[in-house]
């Protein structure tokens, strides 16, 4: 039986920064961003929205193809949790009217946890082939004004239906996994920015994406021949240039930025969505590309602290009849450009506080942050 990728949507915030100018206003050339890091604007959430907000967005346009009473869990993946108890897939359970009978829980380990949800999904469905699995991930990337992270920011969220028989790809058993306790991005309870170690975050990345990869070969019969396209956790979209050379050089095989340049699009627009970013990875793949049916993808999934996957999935022979381009170009195109003062003032604004507090009414999202009253999160469908 094959499980996999059903059906998937997207969703970013309200207003976009152009990193020219954050260049120019930080007497950067602009270049160092567009190749260096191979980024060109980042996306930000107005005040009236966050991970709950654009996820109900995805997955609303998702759930209108499809019967959400075949949907018996919702696995929320973030990293930008608005709660420490209660998980966000149940607020937006209540937003997208789900049946009580559901199983919702939220999923942490930095950018990595969409993919612990991804494979959880599977394997739910490998037990109960007729039911559905939601998968949400949904990230805020926020980083300290005027510091290194600063031009990787943005946010977004990837919503997909997992169940038996997909539309999209199916994912093939078999992983190759890598943990190892190192401090490289970390964000205490006390914080709302990370602490990051920006050159020893590039050195776990490439470590453990490197022994992820050993560990699938020792476990399964495959080759970097067998694998069509390659996609990452992007960062920033200069990180899969970094990865494929490693990969690369730790194999002793030349690998072209072919394999990787359609993967790129989305995630060079939005900044990094931690755990949504190898799912935008794959959105612009199969968007960006008319001849996967058929063909091997290879994922990449990464989150600091740091684990590592390495799996694979086969993209599914109509898949071109279920991918909604418009969608994305949609989202990008509605974002509201930031001048510089106008973002260091959000920026600036940003408070992570349960006291009663309204928000002025600024997304046009079909799901909006209202404010919080008695401490707790009041939002509302518009
Ligand atoms: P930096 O010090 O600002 O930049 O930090 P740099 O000096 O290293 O330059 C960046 C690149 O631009 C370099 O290219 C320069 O040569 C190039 P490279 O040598 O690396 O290929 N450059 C130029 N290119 C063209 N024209 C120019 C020019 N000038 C310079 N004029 C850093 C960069 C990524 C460290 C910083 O942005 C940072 O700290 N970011 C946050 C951490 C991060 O993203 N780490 C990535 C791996 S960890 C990860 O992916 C997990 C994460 O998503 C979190 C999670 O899991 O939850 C972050």
């Amino acid at each position: 039986m094959k499980i996999g990728i059903h059906d998937l949507e997207v969703a970013t915030s309200h207003y976009v920064l152009d990193l020219d100018t954050l260049a120019e206003r930080h007497d950067i050339d602009p270049k160092k961003f567009s190749i260096g890091l191979g980024q060109d604007t980042f996306s930000m959430p107005a005040p009236d929205e966050d991970i709950v907000t654009m996820a109900a967005e995805a997955a609303h346009t998702l759930l209108e193809r499809h019967d959400a009473s075949k949907i018996r869990q919702v696995l929320f993946a973030t990293e930008s949790s608005i709660d420490q108890s209660k998980a966000a897939g149940v607020y937006l359970h209540e937003l997208l009217g789900l049946p009580a009978n559901v199983r919702s829980v939220e999923l942490k380990q930095a950018c990595y946890s969409g993919t612990a949800a991804l494979q959880m999904a599977v394997n739910a469905i490998a037990r109960n082939p007729e039911e559905q699995v939601l998968v949400i991930t949904s990230d805020v990337a926020r980083y300290a004004l005027d510091s290194g992270g600063e031009p990787t920011q943005g946010a977004g969220s990837v919503a997909m239906l997992i169940s038996a028989d997909p539309n999209l790809i199916e994912i093939e058993p078999g992983s190759g996994l890598h943990t190892t306790d190192v401090n490289d991005f970390w964000r205490p309870n006390d914080s709302t920015t990370p602490f990051v170690d920006g050159q020893l975050s590039l050195d776990a990345y490439l470590g453990a994406t490197t022994a992820a990869w050993d560990d699938l070969l020792a476990r399964r019969e495959l080759g970097l021949e067998d694998i069509h396209r390659f996609l990452h956790h992007q960062p920033f979209t200069k990180m899969a240039r970094k990865q494929l050379a490693a990969l690369a050089e730790h194999t002793g095989t030349e690998l072209s930025d072919d394999l990787i340049e359609e993967s790129m699009s989305y995630n060079r627009a939005l900044g990094n969505t931690y755990t949504a970013s190898l799912y935008f990875a794959l959105t612009a793949q199969l968007h960006n590309n008319s001849d996967l049916a058929g063909k091997r993808l290879g994922f990449f999934s990464y989150g600091s602290g740091a684990v590592a996957e390495f799996f694979t999935g086969v993209v599914q022979d109509n898949y071109q009849d279920h991918i909604y381009p418009q969608h994305v170009a949609k989202q990008l195109d509605n974002r509201v450009a930031l001048t510089y003062d106008e973002y260091r003032e959000l920026h600036s604004d940003f408070a992570a506080t349960s006291e009663t507090f309204t928000t002025t009414k600024t997304t046009n999202a079909p799901f909006r942050l209202s404010g919080v009253t008695e401490h707790q999160r009041r939002y509302e469908a518009q």
